[in-house]
C-alpha cells in the first residue's frame, strides 16, 4: 500500500485475531517507530513487546488494579479487565523515557515524539495489512503497572498498541470522519 493510501484509510480495528505480525513485519513496524521525528535526538521512545502468557500476567495486574481502585467492581467487570490484553495476539507498550531537566527540549515534545512513533506503528501495521488499536486508560498512569513493566513513575506510557489480523467477520467501526478542510483556517 502506498503512503497516501495508508494515511487516508487507517482505522482502528474492530476485532483482532491471530496471527500476530510476522517477525519480518515486526522489524518493519519497529523501524517505522524509530523513524519518528525526535527534537534534539533524545531518543525517548522505548517499545515493550507483550505476547503469549505475558498478556495474561498484564491482565491479572490490571484486574488487581481495578479491585484496588474500585472495591465495588463486580466479578464480571474484574474478569473483563483481566481479559483485555487477550483482545490481540501482540501488544506493544509505547513508552516515553523523558529528560525533564533538558535545557532546550520540553517534556511535551519528547512525549509527542513518542506519540508520533505510536502513530507510525499504527500506519506501518495498516500498510502491511494488519489491524491495530491504540489503547490507554488508567493503567497508563498507574505507578504499580509502570513498576510491573519496569518503567519509572516519571516516564510515560503513551499507549498499548494492540496488533493482529483484522477479523473478517466483524464489521469495521464506521463513523463520520471530519473533513480535512474543517480543521483549517487561515491566519493572516
Ligand atoms: C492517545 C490515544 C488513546 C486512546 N485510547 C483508547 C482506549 O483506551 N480505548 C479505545 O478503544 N481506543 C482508544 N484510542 C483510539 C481512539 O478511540 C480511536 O482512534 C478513535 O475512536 C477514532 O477511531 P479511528 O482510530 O478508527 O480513527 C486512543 C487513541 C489515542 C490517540
Amino acid at each position: 500500500m502506498d503512503a497516501i493510501s495508508a494515511l487516508l484509510t487507517r482505522a482502528s480495528a474492530a476485532r483482532l485475531i491471530e496471527p500476530a505480525p510476522s517477525p519480518k513485519d515486526l522489524e518493519t513496524i519497529f523501524a517505522s517507530a524509530a523513524r519518528a521525528p525526535d527534537h534534539g535526538r533524545l531518543r525517548p521512545t522505548r517499545l515493550l513487546t507483550i505476547e503469549g502468557t505475558a498478556r495474561e500476567k498484564l491482565g491479572r495486574a490490571m484486574a488487581e488494579r481495578l479491585i484496588a481502585s474500585n472495591p465495588q467492581a463486580g466479578e464480571a467487570a474484574i474478569a473483563r479487565e483481566a481479559k483485555k490484553p487477550l483482545r490481540a495476539p501482540y501488544l506493544i507498550a509505547v513508552i516515553s523515557v523523558v529528560d525533564t531537566d533538558h535545557p532546550k527540549i520540553p517534556e511535551i515534545e519528547q512525549v509527542l515524539s513518542t506519540g508520533a512513533a505510536a502513530q507510525n506503528i499504527m500506519l506501518a501495521a495498516h500498510a502491511l495489512g494488519y489491524g491495530c488499536l491504540w489503547k490507554t486508560g488508567g493503567i497508563c498512569y498507574d505507578d504499580g503497572i509502570k513498576a510491573l513493566l519496569g518503567i519509572q513513575s516519571g516516564d510515560h506510557i503513551v499507549g498499548f498498541m494492540y496488533l493482529g489480523t483484522i477479523d473478517p467477520e466483524i464489521q469495521d467501526i464506521e463513523f463520520d470522519r471530519p473533513d480535512g478542510n474543517s480543521l483549517v483556517s487561515e491566519w493572516r
